[in-house]
């Protein structure tokens, strides 16, 4: 099928999408076909504190960004306009895309200049949560509201009675609306600097509805710089059924779930069957609950459900482990090691790879890869966190099975980001059969701009 509409979709008012009781605003325009969606990245004040504005740069002039819906194994073609007073790039978190498309500056195609575009144009062959932002100037570009939701339907539906989608991410603001600064170094040597308020969809603490007696698809999402979320639902019984965008084999009740910065969660739910019941989603710390957000059961027209519908799982390769080559990675913390760069300006390395802090990218000067990885070919890694912190560990174009780590009992399952907490080693497998030259990072954004950053590439 060819997709030949355009849609602009508003923000989401409220958090009930792809649900009859409240559809997304979605309008068409003929003039251009070609695409899906035209993303627009500009400055915008949003109100994220009450009677404030908060000077953001957003995409399409608000905030959350639009939900862009892509179905498994279509394409998408979405034309991104720069309006924004510095370059940026698009990359499409969790999809193994073509390398043309995956938005990294100098490595798969040049900045996006402002008031330039660029048409991203690629087939998702993986259903589930994902996500998009820049991959330039990132702590103030994600972290002053450029990022969005990116949800690939299954190629043959699930049904739900209804979906609820929850990007999280707190900002750093003074009482006025106007930004603190987003780094601080002394953070971004260990955890990340967190953001003092806290939102869900640009909400304080908001409250969805969802149809009493019905299933309910949640999908949550860590679009911050910094945060650990550890989601859980207390007293109410929710179910994992995908983890990072990717359905997980044998669906089982929540517990607690750590969601490190770029991961997803999708839970499934059969609601109450009263009216007016609440579900609340929390973050532990610690031994404390916090509320995230909560779920109102309303009246609907659902018949009353006892079992939650069955997520495909993702056709991603199965490693060749009996045919594997091994790879190690380590993660360390180098010490306040601040270079001065040509211009005279500190450049702040607290984080390597294998001992070597990214040391950035131009035109024309690309550093060496981490590693060489030959196409088609099973790869056994390694990941060693050598720091006493937590550190989400992102690849770009794959999907890995994560298959053991000495910290915990793992059931092999997929991701893109997998959490290594303090000095864990843990092993994960994959198939390089993406070719290109593959960002590979911490997500939390200070830790890839001060050295736990790289690529590896994989031979054509
Ligand atoms: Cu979510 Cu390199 O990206
Ligand atoms: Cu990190």
């Amino acid at each position: 099928m060819m997709i030949t509409r355009r849609h602009f979709i508003g923000a989401l008012t409220s958090s009930i999408s792809a649900c009859a009781l409240n559809p997304q605003l979605v309008l068409e325009d003929a003039s251009e076909q070609e695409f899906d969606y035209i993303l627009v990245a500009k400055p915008s004040p949003i109100e994220l504190l009450p009677n404030t504005q908060t000077p953001a740069l957003t995409f399409n002039g608000g905030f959350p960004a639009p939900v862009l819906r892509a179905t498994q194994g279509k394409r998408i073609r979405i034309k991104f306009i720069n309006q924004l007073d510095e370059p940026t790039t698009i990359h499409w978190h969790g999809i193994r895309i073509d390398i043309a498309m995956d938005g990294v500056p100098f490595l798969t195609q040049p900045p996006v200049m402002p008031g330039q575009s660029f048409v991203y144009d690629f087939v998702c062959p993986d259903a589930g949560t994902f996500w998009y932002h820049p991959h330039m100037n990132s702590v103030e570009q994600l972290g002053r509201g450029l990022v969005g939701v990116l949800i690939v339907d299954e190629a043959d539906k699930v049904a739900f009675d209804a979906e609820v989608i929850l990007g999280l991410k707190d900002w750093r603001l003074n009482k006025n609306g106007s930004f603190k600064a987003l780094s601080q170094p002394h953070q971004a040597a260990r955890n990340g600097t967190l953001g003092n308020v806290h939102t869900v969809n640009g909400e304080l603490k908001p409250v969805y509805s969802i149809p009493a007696g019905g299933t309910v698809r949640l999908r949550l999402l860590n679009l911050d710089n910094s945060r650990l979320f550890t989601i859980n639902t207390k007293d109410y019984t929710t179910t994992v059924i995908a983890i990072d965008g990717n359905a997980i084999q044998t669906p089982y009740p929540l517990d607690a779930h750590a969601m490190g910065v770029g991961m997803r969660l999708d839970l499934g739910l059969i609601a109450p069957k009263q009216v007016g019941e609440d579900i609340v989603i929390y973050d532990r710390k610690g031994k404390f609950n916090f509320e995230i957000c909560r779920l109102r059961t309303v009246a609907s027209s659902v018949p009353n459900r006892q079992t939650l519908p069955k997520l495909p799982v993702n056709p991603i390769p199965t490693p060749d482990l009996d045919n594997s080559e091994r790879l190690r990675f380590v993660f360390e913390w180098a010490g306040a090691l601040s270079p001065v760069d040509k211009h005279g300006n500190i450049k702040r390395q607290f984080w390597t790879i294998n001992r070597r802090a990214w040391e950035g990218m131009a035109k024309g000067d690309i550093p060496e890869p981490l590693a060489t990885l030959t196409l088609g070919k099973t790869y056994v890694v390694e990941l060693h966190n050598a720091t006493p912190h937590s550190h989400p560990i992102h690849l770009h174009g794959h999907t890995f099975t994560v298959i053991g780590s000495d910290k915990r009992k793992i059931t092999p399952f997929h991701t893109d980001t997998i959490l290594l907490t303090k000095n864990e080693r843990a092993t994960v497998a994959f198939v390089a059969d993406n070719p290109g030259r593959w960002m590979y990072h911490c997500h939390i954004i200070e830790h890839m701009k001060t050295g736990l950053m790289g690529y590896i590439t994989v031979t054509a």
